[in-house]
């Protein structure tokens, strides 16, 4: 690679010339210029807060605050009332310490300005010396109280706020995962939302801090002499302006920055995931990621290179600023003594009270500025769990059937979210008790949709799914699942045990578990594990094992046999079992699965040819149905399906 110019909201980045044809040789060949450059990566979606950010005034913040404020307490008192009042409370009494142990300053250096010999000044100044040292201890102690308590506020918050998150993720309607719109959502509110909620109330906690101690400064400052007011703001307005300039420089950095550090961590994910490892290496792809990261992470490295000479320079200049202010403020309080009009013990306090001052409003203002940086991100949590708390389903109270004599689709309409074309049109199909019902089709046919619609898991655009005489729309989902079994075509590679996998929490006992992978060919998997039924399914982890795709299809049929529903959805049982076991499932289905009522989804049509009736599915619609011969009767699509496949076995 040679050079690549880069330019990213209007800030102009250059990579450094460097070879790498050395560091990388291996690998694609693509020429350099092709790779992704920061350019490549902006996401509009991640910077949604730039433009935000970018035109805002200090008011602007100042505005919004009591708000933040108020949502980031709430919170921490959900939390815990307990740690929230403490906290506000210790560090108001800290404040007030604070203010105490100034006051007293005053005492201290009264008596040692006074006339006549020293040991005399000093035995007067040492009660006034003991209340400063008692106000000192005390303050130290409320601060740290309330420290102690703001620390505690933290993983309390954070475990609400994940609970809130992850509670609401596994209820709200399933067809919200195919919304683009509420991945995003979410993925925003996962990312950096959630982690907010616990940095918001800190940074609050430190704004109300900041605010009590320029209070304390300012209360002394004012009994002391009114006068001193103003010289409080001019000792802390450069110091606060350099800290705001700073993290200001900091936030726009970190802004700009995010679209190329997410894809940095795309790529380092690739590059560390188990599930990339195999691909990355039969596709000799090291070398080509490689670059691409090197790419991104050197402008990157280029951008906080620049950030650090700023804030450097920025900080030097409020420095040199405030050491003008600082001069300023002791020539007046130079003419103040002059003129008589304070005495020289409280212009010694004044000093000591602007320098308390200037703390407490540095950290006020860099709190002030971190608490909105960090409310946009909150803002965008709170967003995310109203808009699920929206998208939860409205509670059903009626009770499902506990069996059905026949299931019933009746003209069921159905698109996913954000997409043009329907999924399922029209479709009627209906299931007695104890048959077996085939659904076929090519790819994207409307299968998979249509018996998620069954089982209940979405709702139809219109048309009704019936139970007998019951109306799925009306029955609680919940309950309702309790009588089906799904053996999923997309099943889940659960990281728990081998037992777990089939269980799924439902404790029936030893025997039923043993034959429910026995019907799946599943014992067989399990008696070669290390530790039979108690083995760890997750590689990632200390004897962990990992299974072939086919031995993990065996477990989830055995999970679904398990379920003893009297329904028994199965789609795709068998796409990766190897011949034996297909058989021996199909077997199992064909006697009716024991007992159950089956809806069998599959492209072997050889297995089909037993099905009680078989619905045909071409672009969402039923176009055929009828039993076995039939449709080989009708010679439509089925029997064109049916017989490239038949074809393909006779010329073998
Ligand atoms: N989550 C989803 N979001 C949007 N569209 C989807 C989603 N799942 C499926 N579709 C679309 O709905 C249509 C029907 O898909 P479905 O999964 O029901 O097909 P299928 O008959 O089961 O196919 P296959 O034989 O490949 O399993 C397809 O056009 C597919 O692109
Ligand atoms: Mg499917």
């Amino acid at each position: 690679m040679s050079v690549a110019a880069v330019t990213l909201a209007g800030m102009a980045v250059t990579a450094d010339e460097h070879s790498e044809e050395d560091e990388h040789a291996e690998g694609d060949g693509k020429p350099a210029e092709d790779l992704p450059t920061l350019a490549d990566i902006d996401s509009p979606e991640w910077f949604r807060y730039g433009d935000t950010m970018a035109g805002i005034g200090f008011l602007t913040v100042a505005r919004r605050l009591p708000g933040l404020i108020r949502q980031a307490l709430g919170m921490a008192w959900q939390a815990s009332p307990r740690d929230t009042v403490a906290t506000v409370t210790l560090s108001l009494l800290g404040g007030l310490f604070t203010a105490f142990g100034l006051l007293a300053t005053t005492g201290v250096l009264t008596a040692l300005f006074e006339e006549g010999p020293t040991p005399d000044r000093v035995r007067a100044a040492l009660p006034s010396l003991l209340l400063v040292g008692a106000a000192a201890t005390i303050r130290t102690t409320l601060q740290a109280g309330a420290g102690w308590a703001q620390a505690r506020l933290g993983p309390q918050i954070s475990r609400i706020s994940e609970e809130r998150l992850y509670s609401l993720t596994s209820q709200v309607d399933l067809v919200c995962f195919d919304d683009p719109q509420f991945h995003d959502s979410l993925q925003r509110a996962r990312l950096r939302g959630m982690a907010m909620a616990d940095m918001v109330v800190d940074t609050a906690i430190d704004t109300l801090t900041g605010v009590i101690g320029i209070a304390a400064a300012a209360g002394v400052l004012g009994v002391l002499h009114p006068v001193l007011l103003p010289l409080l703001l001019l000792a802390v307005i450069p110091d606060a302006w350099a800290a705001v300039r700073s993290a200001r420089m900091g936030y726009a950095t970190d802004l700009l920055l995010i679209p190329a550090r997410r894809r940095k961590w795309i790529i380092t994910e690739l590059l560390a995931d188990k599930d990339t490892a195999a691909e990355v290496r039969t596709f000799t792809m090291r070398g080509f990621l490689m670059r691409m990261y090197d790419n991104v992470a050197r402008s990157e490295q280029r951008v906080l290179l620049d950030l650090a000479r700023r804030q450097t320079y920025a900080r030097v200049v409020g420095e040199a600023l405030g050491g003008i202010g600082q001069g300023a403020v002791y020539v007046a309080l130079g003419l103040l003594l002059a003129v008589g009009a304070v005495p020289l013990a409280v212009a010694g306090t004044a000093v000591l009270a602007i320098r308390s001052g200037q703390g407490s409003l540095a950290n006020f203002m860099y709190a002030t500025n971190r608490l909105y940086e960090q409310g946009l991100y909150f803002t965008d949590f709170l967003d995310f769990v109203a808009q699920a708390e929206a998208r939860i389903p409205a509670q059903r109270t009626g009770k499902a059937p506990s069996g059905f004599q026949r299931l019933t689709a009746e003209e069921v309409t159905f698109s996913y979210p954000s997409s043009a074309t329907p999924a399922l049109r029209g479709v009627s199909v209906h299931i007695d008790r104890g048959e077996v019902v085939a659904l076929v089709g090519e790819n994207g046919s409307g299968k998979t949709t249509l018996s998620k619609i069954l089982a209940g898991l979405y709702d139809p655009d219109s048309g009704r799914v019936l139970w007998d005489d019951t109306d799925l729309s009306e029955v609680d989902p919940h309950d309702l699942r309790g009588n089906i079994a799904v053996i999923a075509q997309d099943h889940t590679r659960w990281p728990l045990t081998a037992r777990h996998n089939i269980t799924m929490g439902m404790e029936k006992g030893e025997t039923a578990v043993v034959h429910a992978a026995e019907v799946a060919g599943a014992d067989q998997v399990i008696e070669e594990l290390p530790h039979g039924y108690q083995t760890l399914l997750d590689r990632r982890f200390k004897d962990g094992q990992e299974l072939s795709g086919g031995q993990w299809q065996r477990i989830a049929v055995a999970r679904g046999f398990y379920r003893d529903a009297p329904l028994l959805i199965c789609d795709e049982p068998t796409a990766a079992l190897d011949a034996r076991a297909e058989h021996a499932l199909f077997d199992r289905i064909r006697r009716h699965a024991d007992g159950r009522t089956v809806l069998l989804i599959t492209h072997r049509l050889a297995s089909v040819r037993y099905a009680d009736r078989i619905y045909v599915l071409d672009h969402g619609k039923v176009v055929e149905h009828g039993t076995h011969q039939e449709l080989i009767t009708l010679d439509g699509l089925y029997a064109d399906l049916y017989n490239l496949q038949a074809q393909a076995y006779r010329s073998a």
